[in-house]
């Protein structure tokens, strides 16, 4: 399995996205194209390896990761510059499934640094003829990421809706809110020819479930959880109850395994495996 080899990488471009975020392009040298949803372990060399979602593939082998500064390692890369190297293997985990043909109504629900994997989503959904929702949340103007990119590939025939908690831009309010008002303009006999995918603040991913729930609309979510081997060895990103491991029967989850979760929304593991509540 070449995807659980390490490669070491030149970085080609650097693209500053907002405040403390920074899109990073490279060349795999294996020729793996991933899908969307998939992530992969990167390693800077002294500091850490770290899980980070695919933002972006060509059909060449290009992939690029857009990283939010977080912590140490985190940093280490949003402070690499074109021609530095790192470590990446990947892709690793499942990935979002594509609706099926006959889907009437897709969207696509993501705060913050969870839209790198949705837009990454938005065009294998656009070259596969989908019409879309995009609804992207971010605590204030300046934080809103891709919001150029985002215009353009739902210019045709998609729309694009942007919320942030002080209405500094966009509507004010939550992206749960918005998309409960635009399921209400959905025909009920409709709901199950719909359907959502998430990435962002799990707080915000859980309230998007109760909605799914009350109407029968399916979901994928994409969690993140701490991980350290990222390919199903060290346990450390294990969900209760069924022990569901984030990086390996994940990162995507659909509706029913959600509902399964008593963690979900809920908990999460800190370094050691000791379970905290989320904030
Ligand atoms: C599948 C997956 C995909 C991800 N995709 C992206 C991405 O595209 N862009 C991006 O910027 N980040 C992404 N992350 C989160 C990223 O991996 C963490 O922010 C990073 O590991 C923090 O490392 P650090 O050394 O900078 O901070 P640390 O010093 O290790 O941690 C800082 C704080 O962040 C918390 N934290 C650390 N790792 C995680 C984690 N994996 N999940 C939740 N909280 C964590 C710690 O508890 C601590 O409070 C993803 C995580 C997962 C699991
Ligand atoms: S990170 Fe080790 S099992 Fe998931």
């Amino acid at each position: 399995m070449t995807e659980r080899k390490i490669q070491t990488i030149k970085i080609t471009r650097v693209l500053n996205e907002c405040d403390r975020v920074r899109t990073l392009y490279f060349k795999m040298k294996n020729g793996v194209v991933p899908k969307p949803g998939q992530f992969a372990m990167l390693w800077v060399p002294g500091v850490d390896e770290i899980p980070m979602s695919i933002s972006f593939c060509d059909d060449i082998g290009n992939w690029a990761i857009t990283v939010k500064v977080i912590g140490e390692c985190t940093k280490a890369l949003y402070d690499l510059k074109a021609g530095d190297y790192i470590g990446v293997r990947g892709p690793l985990g499942n990935h979002f499934t594509l609706p099926a043909s006959s889907c009437k109504h897709v969207f696509l629900v993501g705060g913050g640094i969870g839209m790198a994997p949705l837009k990454f989503l938005s065009h294998e959904l656009k070259r596969s003829n989908f019409h879309f929702k995009i609804i992207e949340g971010a605590k204030e103007d300046g934080e809103l990421l891709f919001i150029d990119e985002i215009s353009d590939i739902t210019r045709e025939d998609c729309e694009f809706f942007c919320c942030t908690d002080d209405g500094s831009y966009g509507q004010k309010g939550f992206t749960p809110e918005i998309f409960d008002n635009q399921i209400k303009n959905i025909d009920i006999e409709e709901y199950n020819d719909t359907i959502v995918y998430t990435c962002g603040p799990e707080k915000m991913m859980y309230e998007l479930l109760k909605t799914c729930n009350k109407y029968g609309i399916e979901m994928q979510a994409s969690l993140e959880r701490i991980m350290r081997c990222g390919c199903g060895l060290c346990g450390l990103c294990a969900i209760d109850p069924m022990g569901l491991l984030v990086c390996k029967d994940g990162p995507i989850f659909d509706r029913e395994l959600l509902n399964k979760m008593e963690d979900f929304g809920k908990n999460k593991r800190d370094f050691t495996g000791r379970k905290i509540p989320l904030k």
